[in-house]
């Protein structure tokens, strides 16, 4: 489990998962770093940022799906479950849902823990009448769900796309845990990402505010903050590629000239053009979300898609 967010930055010591995953990932070559190092406090609120922009459409294209369908998604999902959210955030879309399918309580689930009491007050505030029981972790390792929704049937949550940042096989060990996790009478309404334009898919990574530079490049400063590290943040370029054979968005970190820095103690250099390869969200065509999920263990039985097949919603039962 880890609290990154639990102490100002003067007192904190450094957190040794942080420390562990940068200097492997800038020790392997290509140089790899995981994505959830970009979620300290800045990085949520950049991420935010990006959600509102013109380019990024997967927030408002599945925001409006969860509004549009609220009457079929009760239909098909009952009432009276316990709704897990996998990496809530601020979980701004979760209202939708809650309303739409009358659930008995509500567990979200986010590795920030600042913002998953920040966004668990706001929705206990909303929805009076329902238990709302945060739980902060990581959801890649061992969770253990609140005594609390013990006996209630679940509805795993894991909008976003966020399935999109794993490789496909640990996506399929993801959606094995999940599946073990939620129990038998289990369902999931994941969103996922669809294959399409590639210019499109670039410019929702490669925005024109470069808000999106700015998300990617915090992991820079968050290394500096955090991992006493001396990277020169103009030493670095934001670069979104789409990579076709693998059917995703790369982000990379690009060195714009030759360089040299450290992180706790340790000696790095790169030359110019050389990249820390730092997030990867992988796009699904119809039938790759159903083979997916089946890998998984999760049989897929409806679906909802905007009309310009932007972006979808799969609701899936325990397989
Ligand atoms: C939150 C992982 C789904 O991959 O689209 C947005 C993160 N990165 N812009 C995505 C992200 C750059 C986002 N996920």
């Amino acid at each position: 489990m880890l609290l990154t967010d639990e102490a100002p930055a003067r007192t904190r010591a450094i957190d040794p998962a942080f420390r562990r995953d940068i200097i492997e990932g800038l020790s392997r070559s290509p140089k790899a770093t995981p994505p959830i190092w970009f979620y300290d406090r800045r990085g949520s609120e950049l991420f935010e940022a990006i959600t509102d922009l013109p380019e990024y459409y997967p927030t408002r294209t599945e925001t409006a799906l969860l509004k549009a369908h609220g009457a079929d998604l009760a239909a098909a999902i009952g009432e009276g479950r316990a709704v897990v959210e996998f990496g809530a955030g601020s979980a701004r879309k979760t209202p939708h849902l809650l309303r739409a399918i009358q659930p008995a309580a509500y567990v979200p689930i986010d590795i920030s823990g600042d913002f998953l009491r920040a966004s668990s007050a706001d929705l206990a505030q909303a929805f009076p009448d329902l238990p709302v029981l945060p739980l902060v972790g990581d959801f890649n390792g061992p969770l253990e769900l609140p005594k609390a929704v013990e006996g209630l049937p679940r509805l795993g949550f894991f909008p976003g796309s966020t399935i999109g940042n794993m490789e496909p096989d640990a996506a399929v060990d993801l959606l094995r845990a999940m599946r073990r996790l939620l129990g038998r009478e289990a369902m999931l309404l994941i969103g996922m990402d669809r294959i399409k334009d590639r210019a499109r898919l670039v410019s929702a990574y490669d925005d024109a505010a470069g808000v999106t530079a700015a998300f990617n490049l915090n992991l820079v400063e968050r290394i500096n903050r955090e991992l006493e590290g001396d990277l020169p943040v103009d030493g670095f370029a934001h670069r979104a590629v789409w990579n076709d054979e693998k059917a995703r968005i790369e982000m990379h970190l690009e060195a714009v000239r030759p360089l040299h820095f450290h992180v706790a103690g340790q000696c790095f250099r790169m030359a110019p053009g050389e990249t820390i390869h730092t997030e990867s969200s992988h796009k699904y065509g119809a039938r790759d979300e159903r083979l997916l999920l089946r890998a998984g263990g999760w049989e897929p039985v409806r679906e909802w898609t905007d009309a310009e097949g932007l972006f979808t919603l799969v609701l899936a039962e325990a397989g």
